[in-house]
């Protein structure tokens, strides 16, 4: 099996202590991992994990990135999180549209297209771009539009040099959390989609420089699921991220 990307967001779980524990459980197996893998800490730990990774020397391969950030450099933006409050490069990876995001701080597409073009101009970090349908949605059909009103927009926006630091994460609402999945051949024939879009913008070129991601009530059984797709680039594991013996099972591949 090629090697996958393994997205772990912690949501607004774990402490110092427990994120600490976490990662001398990685260093400890890290040695038989076969998938890269990334941590996206609540953000006020992000700055004392840095810290710690470095001094345990683990620091040049746990790439760590923050769940949420204000698309403006500072300001009066009370209770905010600018990205430029990190030093360069510590930011890995930056979420930007996911449903909770969406539905618990009406954060609309239009401001997620928002946060994305700014964090390219901004930093050098990948953007890991989360949309998905609800379950109405879907019963409604015409799954084709619905990628489309996420996603072309915010593709018309960027160059073809811009793409290799977009991940698109797919997670339809309806799995996240419930322990329902889609099936393969759904999951795939929305990532046909979503690579139809790219091709008819960036005409003649190779697409498959973004990557394509699934996230949704992925655990240490179902995954292997996921990764046997040629398709599917990667996973956005949410709950299971938070118990470290089962997010490295899932880096081993056991
Ligand atoms: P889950 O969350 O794996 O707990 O379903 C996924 C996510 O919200 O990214």
């Amino acid at each position: 099996m090629n090697k996958k990307l393994i997205i772990g967001n912690w949501k607004m779980n774990m402490n110092e202590s427990d994120s600490y524990t976490f990662f001398d459980e990685i260093k400890k197996n890290n040695n038989h991992f076969v998938h890269e893998f990334a941590i996206i800490p609540p953000a006020p730990l992000i700055i004392s994990i840095k810290k710690y990774l470095k001094k345990n020397n683990i620091n040049n391969w746990v790439k760590i990135g923050i769940q949420n950030f204000y698309p403006k450099d500072k300001g009066a933006f009370t209770g905010e999180i600018s990205i430029k409050m990190f030093e360069d490069n510590t930011l890995d990876y930056l979420l930007v549209g996911h449903s909770e995001r969406r539905l618990f701080f009406n954060e609309n597409n239009q401001f997620a297209i928002e946060k994305a073009l700014y964090a390219l101009k901004n930093s050098n970090a990948k953007i890991v771009f989360i949309f998905g349908e609800t379950l109405e949605q879907r019963k409604k059909g015409n799954l084709e539009n619905i990628i489309k009103e996420f996603l072309e927009k915010l593709i018309s926006e960027i160059t073809f040099e811009d793409l290799e630091r977009f991940i698109f994460a797919y997670e339809p609402i309806w799995s996240i959390g419930t322990g329902k999945i889609p099936t393969i051949k759904e999951i795939e024939e929305i990532f046909l989609i979503i690579k139809e879009i790219l091709k008819s913008k960036f005409k003649g070129k190779d697409v498959n420089i973004s990557k394509l991601i699934y996230g949704g009530s992925v655990n240490e059984v179902n995954y292997k699921l996921f990764l046997n797709s040629n398709l599917i680039d990667g996973l956005l594991i949410g709950g299971v991220a938070l118990e470290s013996h089962k997010f490295i099972s899932i880096l081993k591949n056991e």
